[in-house]
């Protein structure tokens, strides 16, 4: 489980019936998945080739989510695409802090 898959290589599947993503340096195939997410299809769907990562925390799964997606792991983000991807989690971060603030 540890093959390198670089982010070329995720957006290649991006399709319904070819559904990787990203998250957290990760890459899941989620095509068998994604009719059993209780989230819907279309979420992942909605993602399917590019980084996640954002949307996933941005739900605030559950501990239960994370056991179910180790199951969906096929590799490790390959390390020169990982510093990109570190920023996306980093804004993320951001806008979730002024939400907060201004509620
Ligand atoms: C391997 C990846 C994923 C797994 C295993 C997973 C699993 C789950 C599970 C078990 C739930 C039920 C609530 C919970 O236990 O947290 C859920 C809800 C949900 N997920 Fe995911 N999920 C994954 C990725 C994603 C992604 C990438 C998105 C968005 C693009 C997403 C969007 C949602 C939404 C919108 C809900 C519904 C939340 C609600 O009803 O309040 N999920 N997911």
């Amino acid at each position: 489980m540890s093959r390198e898959i670089s982010l070329a290589e995720v957006k290649k599947h991006n399709k319904a019936n070819d559904l990787w993503v990203v998250i957290e340096d990760k890459v899941y195939d989620l095509t068998k998945f994604k009719q059993e997410h209780p989230g819907g299809e279309d979420s992942l769907i909605s993602v399917a080739g590019r980084n996640g990562t954002r949307e996933f925390l941005d739900v605030g799964h559950s501990q239960e989510a994370r056991e179910i997606m180790k199951k969906f792991l096929i590799g490790n983000l390959a390390a020169a695409d990982i510093k990109k991807k570190g920023a996306v989690g980093f804004k993320s971060f951001a806008s979730t802090k002024v939400k907060f603030y201004k509620s």
